[in-house]
């Protein structure tokens, strides 16, 4: 198998070494629009496969021609925050990096499967979507793994156990409206609220929804181990037709009452893309903030048309 990452920088670097190191495909493709970057970090890459131990070949290039009949492609071309910016500060400029990057990829690569990394994250995908005309189940968006990796690690601190042992959903877009459910949160399968208070469950649920913004303001710039490590877990769980259900940014078609949009689900991934968005019933206030979440989706989609037209 092949897998294609666009954009050499902090992400896209941390995903092609997070899949190397699963030493699961045989070749990682690392392109980026800068001479030299890709390559670069490629080779200094492939020098640390004899010390971790992985047969994944790595290839650095600026040219789409390498990339051909990839099987997986993660997208994180473009710029990222920077202190004061918001997600959505980025909204025009990274559309027409992710419309043009999709479109030279999917003429290489027409029957990949697409996983966008880059923000405002459920915007960029409904553009790789639009602009690489795959089929739903072969597009999405990497935001929910972070997040609930975030709200997990919060949580493992907290009550001082293991994050193997804690299980969360957390559901609508990559923002400061996405929607972490304590209610399907579980630690060794006791549910979140009977272990922790309620105001204590809040904060962590406040902290999650900033969790991107908290690094900006400590580093200057956006975070790029943990968003690395998301889009590698799900790359892995299509190589390996595992059907494991992760929040994914899918094209919603009427499920939980939202429709042609991308934005955070569970969703059971294999050999596929999506295989399925996994149904749940959500309560009458668990339904508002998903709403509130994709209506805040929604509102970008249509600056992002505005900015577009003018
Ligand atoms: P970075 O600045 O380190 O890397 C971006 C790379 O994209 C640069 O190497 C740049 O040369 C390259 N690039 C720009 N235009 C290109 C083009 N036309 N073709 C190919 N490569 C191009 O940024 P970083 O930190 O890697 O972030 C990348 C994106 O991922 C940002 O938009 C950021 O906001 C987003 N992000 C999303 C997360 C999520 O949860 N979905 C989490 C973290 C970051
Ligand atoms: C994050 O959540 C900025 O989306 C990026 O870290």
């Amino acid at each position: 198998m092949k897998v294609t990452v666009i954009g050499a920088g902090n992400v896209g670097a941390t995903v092609a070494e997070c899949v190397a190191r699963k030493d699961m495909v045989e070749q990682v493709v690392l392109i980026d629009i800068v001479d030299g970057l890709p390559q670069g970090k490629a080779l200094d890459m492939a020098q640390s496969a004899p010390i971790h131990l992985f047969d994944t070949r790595i290839v650095g290039t600026n040219d789409y021609a390498d990339t051909a009949n990839s099987d997986i492609c993660v997208i994180t071309a473009g710029l990222a925050r920077k202190p004061g910016m918001s997600r959505d500060d980025l909204l025009g400029k990274n559309a027409s990096i992710v419309q043009s990057v999709t479109q030279q990829f999917a003429a290489h690569s027409p029957n990949a499967i697409i996983i966008v990394v880059s923000n405002p994250l459920d915007v960029m995908t409904y553009v790789a979507y639009m602009a690489s005309g795959f089929p739903s189940n072969r597009v999405m968006g990497m935001a929910g793994v972070l997040d609930t990796a975030r709200y997990r690690a919060f949580i493992s601190a907290e009550l001082g156990v293991s994050v193997r042992d804690i299980n969360a959903l957390l559901m609508g877009g990559h923002g400061d409206t996405m929607v972490p459910l304590p209610r399907f949160t579980t630690v060794a399968g006791i549910p979140l609220p009977e272990l922790m208070p309620a105001e204590k469950i809040n904060a962590i649920v406040e902290r999650t929804k900033f969790g991107g913004g908290e690094i900006v303001k400590l580093m200057g710039t956006s975070a790029w181990y943990a968003p690395g490590a998301a889009a590698a877990e799900m790359v892995e769980a299509i190589v390996k037709d595992s059907g494991r259900v992760l929040p994914c940014a899918v094209w919603l078609n009427g499920e939980f009452g939202q429709q042609g949009i991308f934005v955070g689900a569970p969703t059971r991934l294999g050999k596929n893309g999506v295989e399925e968005i996994v149904k749940i019933d959500l309560t009458a206030d668990e339904m508002a903030l998903m709403q509130h979440s994709s209506d805040d989706v929604r509102t970008n989609i249509e600056a992002l048309k505005r900015i577009q037209s003018a």
